[in-house]
C-alpha cells in the first residue's frame, strides 16, 4: 500500500482542517466524506473532489482507514466498528464521554491489530514540538513549574445542540478543550501525579450544563515540579489565545498565540529574554512552514505515515487517555476537596 483511502466521518466545524489536512498530503486518499446531515456530506465531497455517504458502515469495505470527527457521544461506537472492520481510526478529543468508554476504545482496536490515534493536534505543531525539545533537550535545566492560560468566548447563542445534554456531552471546557493543554504539560513536564480543579460556570450554565465553563486546575508532576492551567470558554475580551510557561533551573520559556494572530517563543536566561521563534501570518514565507493553513498538517501527516510504516502513533489510545485521566482525577479532587492521586483515582474507576 503506497496510500491510504480515508473516510472523513463527520463534515461539521473541525472536519475542513482534518480535510485540507488530506488534501495535502500525497499519501492519503480522501475516498468518502460521511455525515448524517446529507447536505454537509456533499458539500465537502464537492469540495474535497470525493464520494458522499450518510452511512458510515456502508463506506468502510471502500476504505482503510477513517478520521472520526463527529460529537463526543458517538465516539466510542464509531471507533469500535471501524475497528472490527479492520480500520485504523484517528478520532478527534475528547475520545469519549467516560474513561470506561474511552478503554473500549482501546481494547477494541488493540484486538483488531489496527492502529488508534487521538487527535491532540498541537503535539504535532512545530512550535509545540520546539518547547517539547527545549523541556526533555536540558535546555531549561530541572524543570520546577509551568503555567498555562487558554482564553475564548462561546457565543451562548451558537452552541453546538450535542453539548446542550449531560448525556451527550457530561463535561466543560476543561475535558473538553483543556484536555490539549494538560496534554501538553504532562508531555513537557512529566507524568502528572496529583491533581484538583475547580471551577464556575456563570455564562454557559445554562446553555452546557454537564460542567464548568471556567477552571482552573492545579498539577503535581512525577519530579515534583507544579503547574497550573486557567482557561475559559466565557472570557469576551481576552489577553491572547495561548499562554503556555515552562520554568528552568537553567531558562525559562513562553509559547504564546497573541491576538494579532502572530505566534512567539521567548526564552529567558542568563542573556536575557528573547523571541526564539516567531510565527506571522501577514508573511508569505511563513504561512508556508508554520502554523495557520498548516495546522492539521502535522498530525495528517502522522497519521498517514503510520499507518503506511506499520509505526505507533505518538498520541496513541493508550497515551490519549492520559489527560482525561487527570482531568477526571482533579475534577473529582475539586468536588471531595482534596488533592487527588490520579493514579489511584484510575485503579479505584475500573473496580
Ligand atoms: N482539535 C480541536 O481543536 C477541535 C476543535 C473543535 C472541535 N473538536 C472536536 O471535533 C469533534 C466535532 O466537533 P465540531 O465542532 O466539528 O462539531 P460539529 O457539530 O460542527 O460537527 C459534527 C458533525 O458530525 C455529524 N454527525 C453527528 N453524528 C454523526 C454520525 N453518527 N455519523 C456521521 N456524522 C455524524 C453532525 O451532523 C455534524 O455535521 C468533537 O469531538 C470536538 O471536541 C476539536
Amino acid at each position: 500500500m503506497d496510500k491510504v483511502r480515508v473516510a472523513m466521518i463527520g463534515c461539521g466545524g473541525i472536519s475542513r482542517a482534518h480535510v485540507n489536512g488530506h488534501m495535502s498530503e500525497p499519501r492519503s486518499e480522501l475516498a468518502y466524506c460521511v455525515d448524517i446531515n446529507e447536505d454537509l456530506a456533499k458539500e465537502k465531497a464537492e469540495a474535497a473532489g470525493c464520494k458522499w455517504a450518510t452511512d458510515m458502515e456502508a463506506v468502510l469495505g471502500e476504505v482503510d482507514a477513517v478520521d472520526i470527527c463527529t460529537p463526543v457521544d458517538v465516539h466510542a461506537e464509531q471507533t469500535i466498528i471501524a475497528a472490527e472492520a479492520g480500520k485504523h481510526v484517528l478520532c478527534e478529543k475528547i475520545m469519549a464521554r467516560t474513561l470506561q468508554e474511552a478503554e473500549t476504545m482501546i481494547e477494541a482496536t488493540d484486538k483488531a491489530g489496527v492502529m488508534f490515534m487521538v487527535a491532540f493536534v498541537l503535539r504535532y505543531r512545530p512550535e509545540f514540538q520546539m518547547l517539547h525539545d527545549m523541556c526533555v533537550n536540558g535546555d531549561l535545566g530541572l524543570i520546577h513549574q509551568g503555567f498555562c492560560s487558554t482564553t475564548m468566548f462561546m457565543d451562548p447563542a451558537h452552541v453546538r445542540p450535542w453539548r446542550t445534554t449531560v448525556e451527550q456531552f457530561p463535561m466543560g471546557a476543561l475535558m473538553s478543550h483543556g484536555c490539549h493543554y494538560v496534554d501538553q504539560l504532562q508531555w513537557d513536564m512529566g507524568t502528572i501525579t496529583d491533581a484538583l480543579a475547580i471551577g464556575n460556570r456563570f455564562t454557559l450554565g445554562d446553555v452546557i450544563p454537564g460542567g464548568d465553563d471556567t477552571e482552573c486546575m492545579v498539577m503535581r508532576h512525577e519530579n515534583g515540579a507544579v503547574s497550573a492551567y486557567v482557561e475559559s470558554w466565557a472570557t469576551p475580551h481576552r489577553m491572547q489565545g495561548i499562554r503556555l510557561e515552562i520554568f528552568g533551573k537553567k531558562a525559562s520559556a513562553r509559547l504564546v498565540y497573541n491576538n494579532d494572530g502572530t505566534r512567539q517563543i521567548w526564552k529567558s536566561d542568563e542573556s536575557g529574554m528573547n523571541v526564539v521563534w516567531e510565527y506571522d501570518p501577514a508573511k508569505e514565507d511563513h504561512m508556508d512552514v508554520f502554523g495557520g493553513a498548516k495546522d492539521m498538517q502535522g498530525q495528517i501527516s502522522h497519521f498517514i505515515e503510520c499507518i503506511l510504516d506499520g509505526k505507533q502513533p505518538m498520541t496513541h489510545g493508550r497515551e490519549g487517555i492520559r489527560p482525561m485521566q487527570a482531568i477526571a482525577a482533579a475534577t473529582e479532587g475539586g468536588e471531595q476537596g482534596v488533592l487527588m492521586n490520579v493514579a489511584d483515582y484510575v485503579a479505584q474507576q475500573k473496580k
